[in-house]
């Protein structure tokens, strides 16, 4: 038997219903237009939907700054239309995780108006504050050249408050007891509506310690068990997938040794050598990340994904790493952010040239985890780099090649459809490349299948075989008496290798899964492959009849 933990193979689709579909023709994405599209989705062969934001919120951060968790922004409809969109999911099998936005509010939230006029309101202490500017106020600072400090004085209060992030997000006093159980009133509220689990944002920060005094804080690691034990009674299917972006000595505090905290985090290590990797071809920091993130408990899992919603963080990185990374895909100022990102779209960082977009997908799919992707990367969008900061890569979804890219038919959508260049709506678009048997779009539901039947990644043990060629990635996973094996060539040249796939017998045959070729190995047991510049080739070891083969353990 196959366990209920579906999250350990599935594929992820995030996107943002304000740039989806936009059914009443106000410009701005909504559930009622996002509902329309989910048989686009289920063609796809998505499992799941990560949703961003989309509960009240002045917007000044893309609804990462939350005004009232228990609605939805009227711009895009009504609780009622979100049920009637959870469960359209539900009909088709596709489960929905949504943003979970608590380190901090927007400061137009009734609790921190509240807060700030009044030392004596019930919500003061939901919130931290210091009389004076504490010493380290213009330190940690998450967006570097836009914000200028974490404590700002706020003149109603008449007391500085703490903001991680931007000064209109004051941060939440999360060690407050009172506000731990709001956060779990506020997750029980959309179970309720019928969503799966949360795509937690900033845990770090969620979990730290946090007030004036606070020097170096500590990670209250027990808050995130709570939030699971309380998801879990509520709903056992329900997840948590966290934003973590941490040293990988430090992931087993967050999935819990016994696997009894979040199940999910994104896994930032390999996606930033994962870069490095398509940038130089050296695929060593890549293996060295993988290694440092294999150890979980047997219920979690790692989110795999190229490119995100944010820039893509290069911070982990070696200097000359990260400017081998800048030089490769974003060697213009105005690509790069924050003096640590690069935030343009992944298809135009690699040309828009499908052969290594195929190779990046393929390689991130092919990964220890489960993969996540972004609206519009099945097609291969590009971004508008005159939009501000990480807006770039946040267009509306190009649907056709009609107005507006088919997003809306008001000519004011929220955000510009990309209609310049080779990006364009007229050559980018999801009608277009449906037609197309050799369209990106086609490929990704090929890789998709593909990746969803192979559940030996998502579930079994990996092995990087060694020696071969540099540039070239050979990882076999094995599970329950099966194997697959899947080779990767990150050079821009063809290279012949020499493989001694293990697993005995079985590994003197090699079907190739997405293809009709085949090896069989020599009499030393050696497969030769000759692989193109940027191939990839997913095999299964030892033939069809796999499935025959397979233990229930
Ligand atoms: C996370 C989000 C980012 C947002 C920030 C503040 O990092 O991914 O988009 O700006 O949190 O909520």
């Amino acid at each position: 038997m196959i366990s209920d933990l579906w999250y350990k193979n599935a594929v992820i689709y995030c996107l943002s219903v304000e740039t989806f579909m936009d059914s009443n023709g106000d410009g701005v994405g909504d559930f009622e237009g996002l509902s329309r599209r989910l048989d686009y989705l289920a063609g796809l062969g998505v499992n799941a939907i990560w949703l961003m934001p989309f509960q009240v919120s002045p917007g000044k951060d893309d609804g990462y700054d939350v005004a009232d968790y228990y609605n939805i922004d009227p711009r895009y409809g009504t609780l009622g239309d979100f049920v009637d969109f959870t469960h359209g999911c539900k009909q088709r099998g596709i489960r929905v995780l949504i943003d979970l936005v608590v380190n901090h509010t927007s400061d137009q939230h009734p609790w921190f108006q509240s807060a700030r006029s009044d030392p004596d309101s019930p919500y003061r202490d939901w919130y931290l504050w210091s009389k004076k500017k504490p010493a380290n106020a213009d330190e940690g600072m998450i967006f570097p050249g836009v914000q200028e400090s974490t404590w700002t004085y706020d003149e109603k209060a008449g007391e500085y408050y703490f903001h991680r992030f931007y000064e209109f997000q004051p941060d939440l006093n999360t060690a407050n007891p009172h506000v731990q159980a709001e956060i779990l009133k506020i997750m029980g509220f959309w179970i309720q509506l019928g969503v799966c689990g949360f795509r937690m944002d900033a845990v770090p920060f969620v979990i730290a310690e946090k007030g004036a005094d606070i020097k170096k804080p500590k990670e209250q690691f027990e808050m995130l068990r709570t939030f699971r034990e309380f998801l879990q009674w509520r709903k056992g299917d329900s997840i948590i997938l966290g934003e973590a972006n941490i040293l990988p000595k430090d992931n087993i505090k967050y999935f819990g040794d016994d696997g009894d905290r979040i199940q999910m985090m994104f896994n930032f290590p390999v996606n930033q050598s994962l870069f490095y990797a398509l940038a130089s071809g050296d695929t060593e920091p890549m293996v060295a990340a993988l290694e440092q993130t294999r150890e979980k408990p047997h219920t979690a899992q790692f989110g795999m994904f190229l490119r995100n919603h944010d820039e893509l963080d290069l911070g982990r990185l070696s200097e000359d790493q990260r400017q081998a990374v800048f030089a490769a895909f974003g060697p213009e100022k105005h690509m790069q952010l924050y003096d640590r990102g690069i935030r343009r779209r992944l298809a135009p960082m690699l040309g828009g040239d499908q052969r290594r977009l195929e190779l990046a997908y393929s390689l991130m799919f092919s990964l220890p985890g489960t993969p996540v992707i972004r609206y519009g990367d099945e097609i291969g969008m590009g971004d508008d780099l005159d939009l501000p900061e990480r807006n770039c890569a946040r267009t509306p979804m190009q649907w056709s090649d009609e107005p507006q890219g088919g997003f809306t038919t008001s000519d004011k959508p929220v955000l510009p459809v990309i209609s310049k260049g080779p990006f364009g709506f007229e050559h980018i678009n999801v009608a277009e490349q449906r037609r197309d048997p050799e369209s990106l779009l086609n490929w990704m539901e090929r890789l998709i299948r593909m990746r969803k039947e192979a559940p030996e990644i998502g579930w079994g043990d990996y092995t990087v075989l060694d020696p071969v060629k540099p540039g070239v990635l050979a990882i076999r996973y094995d599970w329950r008496n099966n194997s697959v094996l899947i080779v990767h060539n990150l050079k821009p040249e063809p290279v012949e290798i020499h493989l001694d796939v293990g697993c005995g017998e079985h590994g003197k045959l090699l079907i190739d899964i997405a293809d009709s070729e085949s090896s069989e190995a020599d009499g030393k047991g050696r497969h030769r492959l000759l692989l193109e510049a940027h191939a990839y080739r997913w095999f299964r070891v030892g033939g069809l009849d796999y499935l025959l083969r397979r233990t229930e353990l």
